[in-house]
């Protein structure tokens, strides 16, 4: 399945009415079938309030979100999204072929992408995310980043054309982070899936993405939109390339004068 585009027009999000908190204010992005968007911005900064909005979980007060001529919503029940999150919701009494297969389980003849393979496919994923070992583990018998990567493949197995992944690898530690980066990169290669992926790494961001979106601290507001010059696929060493340097110097300049301006805020 290849993905879809998503375009993000003027959305705004105020929580609690006229005294609350505004989230996000006028945010415009477009990303195109198959592209890879990384959102990177300070805590707070309604990162993960965009992936709610973008999936028709929450409804913005201001602007629009289309998903190829769909509502957010009605691709979510056409299920277009798939979802990995910082911490892998997995069930710990089913194994860990289990868990890949628990959402076609769930969504049975309502899954539009079904196939007659699934176990198949399931069995495919896990190799494809190097667990072909561990299919019949439980969630309590693997490490967190195994955890992390049957979530992947869970997110993967019903095919979906859109992946919001919400700092899905941010607990981890740094060599099993970038094996799943490259994992990550492998299989969106082979699915075309698009990619809207949360991010406190600039690096991260930087090797994972075709663009890295900057938000500003709340309200969140595009302070940025960086292309990012190396061509997929990728392979670690395009971190040691100057232009890779460059670009992380440039966006972490960024990101300390948000850090200033909430320091400054808080200071108020
Ligand atoms: N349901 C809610 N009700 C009220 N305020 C909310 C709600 N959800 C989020 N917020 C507020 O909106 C702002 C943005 O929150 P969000 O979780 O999107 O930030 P984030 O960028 O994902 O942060 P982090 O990097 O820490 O995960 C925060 O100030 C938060 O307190
Ligand atoms: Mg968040």
């Amino acid at each position: 399945m290849t993905g879809t585009g998503i375009a993000i027009d003027g959305v705004g999000m105020q929580f609690g009415g006229g005294q609350g908190v505004t989230a996000l204010d006028g945010i415009d992005l477009h990303i195109s079938a198959g592209e890879f968007v990384a959102l990177v911005g300070p805590s707070g900064c309604g990162k993960s309030t965009l992936l709610r909005i973008v999936s028709g979980l929450l409804e913005p007060t201001s602007g629009r979100v289309d998903v190829s001529g769909k509502t957010p919503d009605e691709a979510r029940r056409d299920v277009d999204f798939g979802f990995v999150f910082q911490q892998p919701t997995l069930f710990p009494w089913l194994r860990v072929l289990g868990n890949v297969l628990l959402p076609d389980r769930v969504l049975g003849r309502r899954n539009p992408n079904r196939g007659p393979h699934r176990e198949q496919v399931a069995r495919e994923l896990l190799r494809d995310v190097g667990l072909e070992r561990f299919e019949d583990h439980y969630p309590g018998q693997v490490s967190g980043g195994m955890r992390q990567r049957v979530a992947l493949a869970r997110a993967l197995s019903y095919d979906p054309k859109i992946l919001l992944m919400d700092e899905p690898f941010g607990a981890l530690d740094e060599f099993t982070r970038d094996r799943l980066n490259l994992q990550l990169l492998d299989v969106c290669n082979k699915t075309g899936s698009t990619v809207l992926f949360v991010t406190h790494s600039i690096q991260e961001a930087i090797f994972l993405a075709d663009r890295v979106v900057m938000l500003s601290s709340r309200p969140g507001r595009v302070t940025r939109i960086a292309e990012v010059p190396f061509r997929k696929p990728r392979g670690l060493e395009v971190r040691y390339e100057p232009e890779f340097a460059a670009l992380t110097g440039e966006l972490r300049g960024l990101l300390e004068v948000e850090d200033e301006v909430e320091l400054a805020r808080r200071q108020l």
